[in-house]
């Protein structure tokens, strides 16, 4: 922490900051965040009275969740013109202090990072059907760089064998969630029907009647309260989405962040090129089906899955609440 951090990142800016963070994606929209500003560092923590104790027992989604927030907030920063420093784990990975970000000068953002800004407010999990067209290799491939700039790498589901051997896994995750009790009952405490709700996944968000999707890979069933889910699965054609794998080379916590980052980084690009995408997530929930995954693609940590693809319709999916930035800030 230095003078100079103080006097660029003031408390203002940083609730700037924090406002674009909490936009970020997580895990059933639980945004397992605290931040805390203090003169000139602005600290990321770990909710953890936020975790999914079913779905994520050992919190690796939810320090992933915080890992695209941090990206954001470094958007966010840059938007300020302003070129932030961050340290990860700065107490130890131990320790639910995830991050620290201090601001070293300051620079005008690149058209590149404007283009990534504005893509902020309208990337929204997509999980209506998608239609036929195919992810161009050439976007596939500037993924893959924004991915590799953050630590993590991709890989891109082309074979048919694999997409195969993928969709079982899938579906084989899917349904052991679906039998399991507890699962269903954190998945409906965290499904929401109130319109002022500021957390969770709201009805709108989750298409209704999900085991009758034409699919070649199934999509988390977030219909659980069987009233009102608004996205209809009806299709022409079975859905064959691009399925891009983010991973890293070690499970550390702070590969679980940079795999946050990297994921953050995936959804804003293909934003930008007028993608959609929803993470397919099921499959790296649970220990075992995550290991039959990580041999399959020959090493690696599979971080997270997402399925990538453009819906018949123009106009994006809708955005879900967040809680209020007083919520999860503290000014001292
Ligand atoms: C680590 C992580 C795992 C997720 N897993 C799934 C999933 O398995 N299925 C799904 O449809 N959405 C999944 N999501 C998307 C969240 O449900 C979504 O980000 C959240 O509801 C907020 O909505 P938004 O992304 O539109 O802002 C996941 C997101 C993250 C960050």
């Amino acid at each position: 922490m230095t003078t100079g951090s103080a006097a660029l990142l003031t408390a203002e800016r940083a609730r700037d900051i924090v406002g674009v963070a909490i936009l970020a994606a997580s895990i059933h929209n639980t945004q397992p965040w605290r931040w805390q500003y203090a003169d000139g560092a602005l600290e990321l923590h770990a909710d953890r009275s936020r975790q999914l104790t079913v779905a994520d027992p050992y919190g690796r989604q939810l320090v992933v969740s915080c890992g695209g927030a941090l990206y954001h907030a470094q958007i966010g920063a840059r938007m300020q013109g302003l070129v932030p420093e961050i340290r990860r784990f700065p107490d130890g990975e131990e320790s639910d202090l995830l991050a620290r970000m201090t601001v070293t000068g300051e620079r005008p953002p690149t058209q590149q990072e404007r283009d990534i800004f504005a893509a902020i407010g309208e990337r929204h999990t997509d999980r209506r059907p998608f239609g036929s067209d195919s992810l161009p290799l050439a976007v596939v491939d500037e993924v893959r760089a924004a991915v590799e700039a953050q630590g993590a790498f991709l890989h891109s589901f082309d074979h048919r064998d694999d997409r195969i051997e993928l969709a079982a896994m899938i579906s084989r995750s899917d349904t052991q969630e679906d039998d399991s009790p507890e699962y269903q009952a954190e998945l409906r405490r965290w499904s929401r029907t109130d319109p002022d709700a500021v957390d969770g996944v709201p009805r709108y968000a989750v298409a209704a009647d999900e085991d009758s999707r034409q699919s070649e890979f199934a999509v988390r069933n977030f219909d659980v309260a069987k009233e009102a889910a608004e996205i209809s699965v009806e299709s022409q054609h079975v859905e064959r989405p691009a399925v891009l794998l983010i991973g890293t080379d070690t499970d550390s916590r702070t590969a679980h962040l940079e795999a946050g980052a990297g994921l953050a980084a995936t959804m804003l690009l293909l934003t930008v090129r007028k993608w959609a995408a929803s993470p397919l997530g099921q499959v790296v929930d649970l220990i075992s089906s995550r290991e039959r995954l990580r041999a399959m693609i020959g090493g690696g940590y599979p971080q997270m899955l997402l399925r990538v693809g453009r819906p018949h319709v123009t106009e994006r999916a809708k955005a879900t609440p967040r809680r209020p930035i007083d919520d999860v800030l503290t000014l001292a």
